[in-house]
This record gives structure tokens, C-alpha cells and sequence, in this order.
């Protein structure tokens, strides 16, 4: 349990997938020979990242007594080259991936590694070995494919993998929508969702029964939280519809009425005022 727990954490900081199922041949063969009898029947020869998973490859090998151990999947072509892993061209060495003494590119002709599964002190520690010798092959077989995870990306771990869900999907697998509150029937109208289901990206419309009026959006969709893109509307009888109008004009014009009175009264005390002005100072024209 620990061990998938070290390795999810590894795998999410790496960014990278990884872990697998291990598989060992039966028969010794060249290191070439060795690679394509995995990309045959498994994935590929062998991948070490860390030393946790050199020591956890060791722990499910069978032990040997003596040569020919197992090829892993790490070599080199020329004298000076930089020794690389199959796959994404890694260069992890671990401080003591190497046995004592090792690499010691005997003749310059070692450009291939087999890694020891003994009882001995070289246990799980790697040698350089000329790439024709013929040793047992180890490869990996990935887990994930395209089907792994119905929506969502898949990350192995060793003997395990696990679903990254995209938004809007849950399950081990990813294989199940986000659900959103069950909406029922508004009061005199119906509901009717698409695909007959209420999850992530349904879409439910409204319709009111006739003589009904509806009040609010006619349709919400489910979003990937699990919530209603609003609220469920509601529907209204014409009559109700009609009297809430109707009270609307009546206000209407009752203001109107009210404005139009005031704007009377002001008018006609202006005038008033007018009058007695004129009353009590003669205009210059009478006086002319
Ligand atoms: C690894 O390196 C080889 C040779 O340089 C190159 O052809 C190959 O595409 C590289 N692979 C990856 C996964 O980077
Ligand atoms: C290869 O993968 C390992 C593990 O995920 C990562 O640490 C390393 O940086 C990768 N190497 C390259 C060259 O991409
Ligand atoms: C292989 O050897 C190791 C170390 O002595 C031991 O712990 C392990 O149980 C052995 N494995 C098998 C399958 O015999
Ligand atoms: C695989 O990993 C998941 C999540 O880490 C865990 O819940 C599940 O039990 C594991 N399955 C197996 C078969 O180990
Ligand atoms: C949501 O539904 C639309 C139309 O049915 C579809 O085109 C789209 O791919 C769906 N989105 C997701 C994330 O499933």
C-alpha cells in the first residue's frame, strides 16, 4: 500500500505516467532479441526510475544463481556516450545502480545492462555486458489505454492504475456524470430533460400547461458542479398574469391622474397670482 502511495506521489510530481505490470522471459536471448520479444508481447523492455522501483522490480523476479541475469532497458551505442534509457531518453543512474566496479566497459564493447536478482551482495545492482550475450529478458506491460478511463486521463502506478476525472465526472473509472438535484414537474406545466437524465450537460425545458404563463428561463442545464444553471421556473395562470398587468395599469394611471391634477393646481394658482398683479399695478400701456 505504501508503495502505490510513494509512487502516486512520484508519478504526479514527475508529471509523467508510469508503472506497469512486470513480465520475464523463460528463455536467454541477445539484448535486441530481448526488446522486441517485450514490444511483442508486452509493452517494452524494462524502464527503472528511481531506485524504490530498481527494488521493487528486484522483489518480483525470481532470484538466479549465476549469469545470465536480466536486460533492462538502458544502453548506450558508442564508447562515450551517455548511457539512456528506452522510452523518453531518461539518464537516471542512482548513486548505487552500479555493482562495485561497475561500468567497466570490458574490451570497449559493452554497451548493454543486466541488472542481478541474487542472494548475494550485488542484489539488484546493475553491469555493463556486451549486448549479443544472451540473458532473460524483463519487460513492462502498461495498463492504461484509450478505454481505461471513460472520461478522464489514465496514470498508471505499479500493478494499478487511476482515473483523473475530467469536470463534470466521477467513479473510479470516470464513467458516471455528476448528478444534479432531482427537478420535479412545476405546478400546471412539464418538465422534460434530455436523455430522460438530470447529470452533467442534461438540459431540462419547462412548458406550462395552456392558460398558463411561464415565469423565469424555460430551460436550465446541468453544470459540472452538479448545479442548475438556475432556478426551476414557474408557471402562472393568464388570469393571475392578467390581474398583476391590470394592477400595474391601474397604478399607472392612478398616478397620472395625480400628476396631471397637480400640475392643474399649480397652473391655475399661477394664474391667480397673475391676476391680482394685474389688478393692483396698471399696465404701461393703459397708462399711455
Ligand atoms: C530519444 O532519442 C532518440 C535519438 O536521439 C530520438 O530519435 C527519439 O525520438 C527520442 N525519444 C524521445 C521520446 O524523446
Ligand atoms: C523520463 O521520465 C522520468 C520519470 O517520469 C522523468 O523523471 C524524466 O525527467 C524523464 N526524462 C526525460 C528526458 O524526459
Ligand atoms: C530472493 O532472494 C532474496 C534475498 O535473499 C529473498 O529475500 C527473496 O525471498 C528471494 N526470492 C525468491 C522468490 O526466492
Ligand atoms: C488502485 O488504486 C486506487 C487509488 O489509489 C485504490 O483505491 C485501489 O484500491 C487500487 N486497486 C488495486 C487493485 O490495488
Ligand atoms: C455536452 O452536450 C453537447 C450536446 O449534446 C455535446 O456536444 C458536448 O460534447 C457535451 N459536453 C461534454 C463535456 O460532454
Amino acid at each position: 500500500m505504501n508503495w502505490t502511495l510513494i509512487l502516486l506521489l512520484g508519478s504526479s510530481l514527475a508529471g509523467t505516467i508510469f508503472g506497469w505490470t512486470y513480465h520475464y522471459s523463460n528463455n536467454t536471448m541477445t539484448w535486441a532479441q530481448a526488446r522486441h520479444w517485450c514490444q511483442t508481447y508486452y509493452t517494452d523492455m524494462v524502464v527503472i526510475q528511481n531506485q524504490k522501483e530498481n527494488d521493487h522490480l528486484v522483489s518480483k523476479l525470481p532470484n538466479r544463481t549465476g549469469s545470465p541475469y536480466y536486460w533492462i532497458g538502458i544502453t548506450k551505442n558508442h564508447k562515450n556516450e551517455t548511457w539512456t534509457w528506452i522510452g523518453n531518453n531518461s539518464t537516471w543512474i542512482g548513486e548505487q545502480s552500479w555493482a562495485a566496479n561497475e561500468p567497466n566497459n570490458d574490451h570497449s564493447t559493452e554497451f548493454c545492462v543486466e541488472i542481478y536478482v541474487n542472494n548475494g551482495v550485488n542484489r539488484g545492482k546493475w553491469n555493463d555486458e556486451k549486448c549479443s550475450q544472451k540473458k532473460y529478458a524483463v519487460c513492462y506491460e502498461a495498463q492504461c489505454n484509450a478505454a481505461s478511463c471513460g472520461r478522464g486521463r489514465c496514470q498508471e502506478t505499479i500493478d494499478n492504475i487511476t482515473c483523473l476525472c475530467e469536470p463534470g465526472f466521477e467513479g473510479d473509472r470516470c464513467q458516471t456524470a455528476a448528478e444534479c438535484p432531482p427537478l420535479s414537474q412545476p405546478e400546471n406545466g412539464y418538465l422534460s430533460c434530455s436523455g430522460g437524465k438530470q447529470t452533467f450537460n442534461s438540459t431540462c425545458g419547462f412548458k406550462c400547461y395552456p392558460g398558463f404563463l411561464i415565469i423565469g428561463s424555460p430551460a436550465v442545464t446541468c453544470g459540472v458542479t452538479g448545479v442548475w444553471s438556475g432556478p426551476r421556473p414557474t408557471c402562472t395562470s393568464y388570469k393571475q398574469a392578467l390581474f398583476a398587468v391590470a394592477g400595474c395599469g391601474a397604478f399607472s394611471a392612478f398616478s397620472c391622474i395625480c400628476f396631471c391634477w397637480m400640475k392643474h393646481r399649480k397652473r391655475k394658482k399661477l394664474a391667480q397670482v397673475r391676476q391680482a398683479e394685474e389688478a393692483t399695478s396698471p399696465s404701461t400701456e393703459e397708462q399711455g
